[in-house]
């Protein structure tokens, strides 16, 4: 595949583009295509069948436009689709990702942590099997989070009603003595600022945004198929309204980026 090709990256929405900013920081040549599907948000409170579905849409979307890898910038996708898009595409570079409770496992000293993540990637047996295979002698306690990632869509990042909405997630993890917390919806990186006031310093927060922008990267080497040359564009398309999308934008994507609608 053509070194210019672009990387087709997606999420529900606009979280993704936590996960689309290390991607940009650690391959600034790339030609990336984003696709917000706010039309459909929140993935958290979908069925699988719905949220495959989806992915299927998006992902032959990305294909047509001649995206040389996928990458499922979602929890919540991942646990429900990345499988069948393998399946699929078998030939296509895909990269999914999973809340980190292996990271978390390594950095907690005291060995309790937490989790934030959809009740969809808490409630799927991948995110089960990850915590047989990772969370030895750890224990994690798990908090969903319902109606904070329409908070984040709303560019809502620090207002009164976020403020207690996450508060109120935070506190039982707390005070249950987690000394880890692991952001496992990639909305979340963008409620640092707020959680940085709402946690003590000592508590280690975790995501992998950049292992995925590593992941990628390493699998772009192996088919020699890296872009060179100068910065590339970032391209945007939303399901929802293209309007709202680029009111938030300057929050969540400072950069900016031609935003178009996905229909
Ligand atoms: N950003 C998605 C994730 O990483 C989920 C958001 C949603 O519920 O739509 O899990």
């Amino acid at each position: 595949m053509a070194d210019e090709a672009p990387v087709g990256v997606f999420d529900s929405g606009v979280g993704g583009l936590s996960v689309l900013a290390e991607i940009r920081r650690l391959l600034p040549a790339e030609t990336l295509h984003y696709v917000a599907d706010c039309g459909h948000i929140p993935y958290g409170e979908k069925t699988p069948e719905y949220i495959r579905e989806r992915c299927q849409v998006i992902a032959a979307r990305l294909r047509e436009q001649g995206a040389k890898a996928l990458v499922v910038a979602c929890n919540t996708a991942t646990v429900a689709a990345v499988a069948d898009l393998r399946e699929r595409y078998p030939d296509w570079p895909i990269v999914g990702m999973e809340p980190a409770v292996k990271p978390a496992a390594a950095a907690t000293r005291n060995g309790v942590v937490g989790v934030l993540a959809t009740t969809g990637t808490l409630q799927s047996a991948k995110f089960a099997a990850l915590l047989d295979r990772f969370a030895h002698g750890v224990q994690v306690l798990t908090q969903p989070c319902p109606g904070l990632v329409e908070q984040v869509e709303r560019g809502d990042l620090s207002g009164p009603q976020t403020r207690q909405l996450l508060q109120g997630f935070v506190e039982p993890l707390l005070a249950a003595g987690c000394d880890t917390l692991i952001l496992g919806c990639t909305h979340y990186p963008f409620l640092r600022p707020l959680l940085a006031e709402l946690v003590p310093p000592e508590v280690i927060l975790v995501d992998t945004g950049a292992a995925v922008a590593r992941r990628l990267h390493s699998l772009l080497a192996v088919k020699g198929c890296l872009a060179q040359g100068p910065a590339g564009p970032t391209c945007v398309w939303t399901s929802g309204d293209p309007a709202e999308l680029v009111g938030v934008l300057p929050q969540l994507w400072p950069a900016g980026a031609e935003v178009q609608a996905f229909v």
